[in-house]
């Protein structure tokens, strides 16, 4: 009798920009998720495959059986591949973009590329997902491509990580097969499309726009570059801004939300004249980014209110008291962490990767949940440290041509040692196991410091992130600690909310309060990430203070590190103080003197 080969799930995102790749045990358990631009050190890794022909077989040999069957989830459905054949892409994207770009081309920093390039990348990498996987000589396992609809992939990615039972799940994005935004149900492990979204007409469709594409149209505004995803910036750049009723008397008429989505607002020639308002008030060369803080603040405002009108629309056709919130929208932790205050919602779920890269595990996700009706998928799936770890090899080759002496250290060592060095003011990069999935560092690759000195922020701005002075730095609270620190806590285990610090914080931690009294937290529990927890406790008892300065290890305009030997560049080209690897403690002092 033969046995049945064992099936793994390789999840494919596949679209223009943060391609990324999942795979999942057959039992349905996240073994790694990454995307493509960590591996590649290329920011977003636009045009580039998930499934390159040089990585992929190494990520097969090591994560799945030799014998193992693939099943290859694409991201996209076959619907997306004939949209895209389409002449012109322009009529697909919504009409404020499509509008924008038919009149701005050259005159503005509009974020797409031209609709053409748009079409042949977005095809291009669409149809050829899989296929490298699918064909390489280097992979004997056998392997069936299945595609999934974008936004259901977001969803699943959303509701299989959240501790839901039952909860709304939002999809709010650029686009996706047919709809920018995609409301949807879940119950017990069932995801189902929510009724009422049903746009099929070409009159109706053309009138779609999408929240994703107007915060982009706000961040191009304001001199930033979506393309690199500084959507960021526009959050950071809003705090110190103010709402100008001039400014959203051109934004808010636009749009506005209607059948559980969003349409365009007015006629095409007053669209016209209200995106050359926004041109005209928006950031001019050479001019400083703060000069635009209103026009950031107020972009903020109205995103928030459309936001809020969906959401509440939401919850009127589905009352529920849960709700996971995903799409490229879902990055904006400024309004995540306002969504309770202003919806009925009472919980909150945002995964680790809301916006493309995340749809790899998504898409896995609902191949997995297709093979095993009624069963439920492994509660690890919550976990974001599912990347990649830095190479042993990479570090024995350190500890034996560096000429580095006495760098090991045991875990309560490493604990005090570390803990001692961030009270001295030091810049620490902490490098620790498995890579966070997302844009988030969560104390895996993070860059860590004393939150408690005020000169902190400037410090790191200016000699290890080389980045603007308005943006702000995050904290990492102990869990249990985090209501001392913040009004109206929650929970935030990807760091994906903002929320307000007690007035009387503020001054505690000074570096990591941003000009509107607000923070980025993460929250850490043990459970979730020991070392991480235990290392924060260790700052705690010597300072009483439960909460570290914590941002990403890397630079400005590049992805967090990938390789040792990426990390040693960055450590070795800023001012950071110190690198911790594994149980390793390079310190720049005695790295410079064994170096030169
Ligand atoms: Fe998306």
């Amino acid at each position: 009798m033969t046995q049945e080969r064992r099936r793994y799930y390789v999840g494919l995102a596949a679209s223009l920009h943060d391609p990324a790749i999942a795979i999942l045990s057959p039992e349905g358990l996240p073994l790694f998720v990454e995307g493509t631009e960590r591996y590649l050190q290329n920011k977003r890794a636009y045009n580039c495959a998930p499934d390159d022909l040089i990585r992929t077989p190494r990520l097969i040999e090591q994560f799945c059986e030799p014998d193992a069957e693939l099943i290859v989830a694409v991201s996209w459905s076959d619907q997306m591949l004939r949209n895209l054949s389409m002449a012109s892409f322009a009529s697909f994207v919504d009409p404020v973009s499509a509008t924008f770009m038919s009149q701005h081309m050259n005159e503005f920093a509009w974020p797409l590329p031209e609709s053409d390039l748009m079409l042949i990348g977005s095809r291009n990498n669409l149809s050829q997902a899989g296929i490298n996987l699918k064909s390489s000589r280097r992979i004997p396992n056998a392997a069936i491509i299945r595609r999934y609809d974008h936004h259901m992939s977001h969803a699943a990615h959303a509701a299989y990580t959240s501790q839901f039972d039952e909860c709304c799940v939002a999809v709010v994005d650029g686009y996706g097969e047919n709809r920018s935004t995609s409301l949807f149900l879940f119950n017990e492990g069932r995801l189902e499309i929510l009724p009422g979204q049903s746009w099929d007409s070409d009159a109706e469709l053309r009138q779609q726009v999408s929240l994703g594409h107007f915060y982009a149209r706000i961040c191009a505004a304001c001199g930033f570059d979506p393309i690199l995803g500084e959507e960021w910036k526009v959050m950071g750049l809003a705090a110190y801004g103010h709402f100008d009723p001039s400014i959203e008397k051109i934004l808010h008429p636009m749009l506005r939300v209607s059948d559980l989505g969003l349409k365009v607002a007015c006629s095409d020639h007053e669209l016209r004249i209200k995106l050359d308002d926004l041109k005209r008030i928006g950031r001019q060369p050479g001019q400083a980014a703060e000069k635009v803080a209103d026009l950031a603040a107020t972009g903020q405002h109205v995103f928030e209110d459309w936001s809020t009108e969906l959401l509440l629309g939401l919850h009127e056709a589905a009352p529920s008291e849960n709700l996971a919130l995903c799409g490229g929208c879902a990055l904006n932790s400024s309004y995540n962490g306002r969504i309770l205050e202003r919806t009925p919602f009472r919980h909150l779920h945002v995964p680790s990767a809301p916006a493309d890269d995340g749809c790899a595990l998504g898409a896995a996700m609902l191949a997995f949940v297709e093979d095993h009706p009624g069963v439920t998928l492994p509660a690890g799936a919550a976990s974001a440290y599912l990347g990649s770890t830095m190479s042993p090899t990479a570090l024995q080759n350190l500890k034996s041509f560096a000429g580095l002496r006495d760098i090991e250290r045991t875990r309560t060592d490493l604990l005090n040692e570390v803990s001692d060095m961030l009270i001295e003011g030091l810049i620490v990069g902490w490098i620790q196991g498995q890579a966070e999935f997302g844009p988030r560092a969560l104390g895996n690759r993070s860059i860590l410091a004393d939150a408690r000195r005020e000169e902190m922020k400037d410090r790191l701005n200016s000699i290890v992130k080389f980045r603007e002075e308005f943006r702000p730095f995050a904290p990492s609270v102990l869990d249990e600690y985090g209501a001392e620190y913040f009004e109206n806590y929650q929970t935030s285990r990807y760091m994906e909310r903002t929320l307000r610090f007690r007035p009387e914080k503020m001054r505690i931690v000074p570096a990591v309060v941003h000009v509107d009294g607000t923070g980025r937290l993460q929250s850490v529990r043990h459970e979730w990430n020991p070392l991480f927890y235990d290392l924060i406790s260790a700052f705690n008892q010597k300072t009483g203070v439960p909460l570290v300065l914590n941002t990403s290890l890397n630079v400005m305009g590049k992805p967090i590190v990938h390789s040792l030997e990426d990390a040693l560049g960055l450590f070795l080209t800023t001012g950071l103080d110190a690198l911790v690897v594994e149980n390793c403690v390079l310190r720049k002092k005695e790295m410079a003197s064994a170096l030169f």
